[in-house]
């Protein structure tokens, strides 16, 4: 079968890799890939929102499943544009329908969904005229939290000590900071724990659980600093034991599975259901409706299974038939930033020295092939270097070692993937 991949970061490199070593798998396409995914199958310059495009791509090709790493076409409905086509409508689409992408879409929309499905989940208020906001900052003790509704490229989410400041935040969401995301906005109870993220695939009835990760969203060492898209994951993640997988699997997975159907919601893709322990206790702080990045980076090389066998039983409705088989070493992966990421940075610096050897699973993310064959950063996140260990002392040692091999112009990354999961007492 040939397959399209759309997206163009570390996520699809991971994907791009594992998809080629499936038997089922005839030629790989990328939209619009990067660097890396080019030794895997073939990037195309196709926009990922471009549906007609995409369309065309497809015909011409006869691709016979199609695989969406980002939210963007996801939530613009790309599931319910192919199925509402004669030609496309048999191919297989990894993907939820519009619908079931506005768990991710709208964080009011997923708040809703969890109160009704009893899923447990920080106390929330969902308003768009400020005094009512302001009156339920009231009720609240600091630090407060406040999301905008829609997509704001990962950056609509305030955590704020002061209430005057919560305030004036409000003011400013709702006047359009994050333009039309912001014009509802959630406010949140904080919750105090550990994060992790659990990866479900489901075909809408069944499901299965992919290996667990934790990601590292500060830019800097100790969890400091602004947020970034990640900067490292690990998996598995040691606190996150069987005992709180189901609770998990109970009090989250199953609900969320069971509420889908009742809503009549399609959704045949993976569902990234962002956690966090409060004593012990599983409470969701996010749904997104794809895979994380760079979580992906981390469960891809974890998991045995034949990827694309798992997609093909996904479309044809017979998850229940895979068995889930999780690599037991720990994988790291270390993000490889340009200089001064997340805020302004430079694009088109020279990245050389990356090994040849198979030490470390090297995952281009920002990266970019020029015609005379150099290779260029193209984005703040460059390369993902993952590596797989006996434990996460020794699979970081060799992320380390390789991403300091790995050389291009102010180069920066963390050295403190998972450490602190060494001392946490959860
Ligand atoms: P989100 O985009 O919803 O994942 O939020 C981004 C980050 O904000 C999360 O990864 C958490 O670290 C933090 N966060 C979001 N909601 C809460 C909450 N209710 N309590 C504490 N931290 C939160
Ligand atoms: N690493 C978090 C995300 O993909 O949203």
């Amino acid at each position: 079968m040939n397959i399209l991949i759309l997206g163009g970061g570390g996520r699809e490199h991971a994907l791009a890799w594992k998809m080629k070593q499936s038997p089922l798998c005839r030629n790989i396409f990328i939209a619009p890939g990067n660097g890396g995914t080019s030794a895997h199958g073939t990037n195309v310059p196709i926009p990922i929102n471009d549906f007609e495009k995409i369309k065309k791509f497809v015909l011409k090709i006869g691709i016979g499943m199609v695989v969406v790493g980002p939210e963007e076409p996801l939530v613009r409905g790309i599931w319910d544009f192919f199925k509402a086509d004669e030609a496309l409508k048999h191919i297989a689409i990894i993907a939820p329908s519009k619908a079931g992408a506005q768990l991710e879409g709208s964080k009011a929309f997923a708040k809703q969904f969890m109160a009704e499905a009893n899923i447990p989940t920080a106390a929330y208020c969902e308003v768009n005229d400020y005094q009512q906001g302001v009156d339920f900052l009231k009720t609240q003790k600091p630090p407060y939290v406040l999301k905008a509704d829609g997509l704001a490229a990962g950056k609509g989410v305030l955590i704020i000590n002061e209430l005057r400041e919560a305030e004036r935040e409000l003011k400013a969401m709702l006047d359009g900071k994050f333009g039309a995301a912001s014009s509802k906005v959630v406010i949140e109870a904080f919750l105090k724990g550990i994060e992790f993220s659990v990866f479900v695939l489901t075909d809408g009835s069944n499901y299965k659980i992919l290996p667990v990760a934790k990601d590292y969203k500060r830019v800097g060492e100790g969890d400091t600093g602004l947020n970034t898209g990640g900067m490292g994951a690990v998996s598995p993640v040691p606190f996150v034991d069987k005992t709180m997988m189901a609770k998990v699997e109970e009090r989250i997975i199953i609900p969320t599975i069971q509420h889908l159907k009742t809503r009549n919601i399609i959704y045949k893709g993976f569902i990234f259901i962002g956690l966090i322990s409060v004593e012990g206790e599983p409470f969701v702080i996010e749904y997104n409706c794809r895979l994380g990045d760079p979580e992906t980076e981390v469960v891809i090389p974890r998991l045995r299974n034949d990827l694309v066998k798992l997609f093909d039983l996904l479309d044809k409705g017979r998850l229940a038939e895979a068995s889930i088989l999780q690599d037991r070493r720990t994988a790291t992966t270390v993000m490889l930033t340009a200089g001064g990421y997340p805020n302004d940075y430079k694009k088109g610096d020279v990245i050389t020295n990356i090994p040849k050897n198979e030490s470390a699973l090297v995952f281009h993310a920002g990266t970019h092939s020029l015609p005379d064959g150099k290779l260029v950063t193209n984005g703040g996140r460059v390369i993902a270097v993952t590596a797989l260990g006996t434990d996460i002392e020794s699979a970081l040692a060799i992320s380390n070692q390789v991403a300091q091999q790995i050389q291009f112009e102010n180069k920066y990354y963390r050295t403190d993937i998972g450490l602190d999961l060494l001392l946490e007492k959860v």
